[in-house]
């Protein structure tokens, strides 16, 4: 099960009433895409970010937060529209969840045990490949997901724009894995053997949940 959606989610909202400190973090999201993007944070809100740009996250205090890419989106002055994945109910600034398929970068900084705990999660599919990346506090263990998920996606979980998690398709027990045991299946399988790093079925977590000490700064590349 994904760490932000087990119980130590729970520990990481309310731990850090225990350990606050005062660092600013900065989380920066860089569009190396050679076309624009919208990324999506939240908490956080969201922009259009063209290639080569990068959008400038600072958390003055911890937060548990996700961050996506939005595609192929059209905005109105207003900031209503909408997008061809990620879209969050038709905001610029996402105030929602955006709709799969999307990769997800997931973070609870200083939570459980004063670390940051971080991952890339396929469990609401693939939409665009991105890399996460420690930038300070010594740390250094980079993760990523770059592999063409899209071209090679399975036929029944293709869609525009990206690749569906079976359990977004099929809704099964053996794939959405509610609780209980659960076991990689040849759909997690298909994603693993691409991303080795990333969440691919709801228990992978000893192969996809990564730490660093508190307070450091990350980056997060969209087509790294
Ligand atoms: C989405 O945007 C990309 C990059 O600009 C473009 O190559 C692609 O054709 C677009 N897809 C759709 C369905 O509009
Ligand atoms: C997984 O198994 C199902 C059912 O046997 C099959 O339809 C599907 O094509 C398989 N997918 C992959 C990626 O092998």
């Amino acid at each position: 099960m994904s760490f932000l959606n087990s119980p130590f989610a729970i520990v990481a909202i309310f731990m850090p009433l225990f350990f606050i400190h005062s660092h600013g973090i900065i989380i920066r999201v860089q569009n190396n895409c050679p076309y624009t993007i919208w990324p999506a944070a939240l908490p956080g809100g969201g922009r259009r970010l063209d290639s080569g740009q990068t959008w400038v996250l600072g958390y003055p205090s911890t937060k548990v937060a996700k961050i996506w890419a939005r595609t192929n989106c059209t905005f109105d002055s207003s900031g209503r529209g909408r997008c061809l994945t990620g879209d969050c109910g038709g905001q610029l600034e996402c105030k929602d969840y955006g709709a799969a398929p999307v990769t997800l970068v997931e973070y609870g900084l200083n939570s459980f045990a004063g670390k940051d705990y971080y991952d890339i999660s396929l469990m609401k599919g693939f939409n665009l490949p991105v890399q996460f990346t420690p930038t300070s506090n010594g740390c250094t263990k980079s993760i990523r997901c770059a592999a063409d998920i899209t071209g090679q996606c399975p036929s029944q979980l293709k869609t525009p724009g990206g690749c569906h998690n079976p359990c977004t398709v099929f809704k099964t027990y053996q794939y959405c894995c509610g609780y209980g045991r659960c076991l990689p299946t040849n759909f997690s399988r298909f994603f693993k053997v691409r991303c080795r790093d990333a969440f691919t079925y709801p228990e992978d977590d000893p192969t996809s949940t990564f730490t660093c000490p508190a307070g450091t700064s990350y980056r997060v590349v969209f087509c790294p």
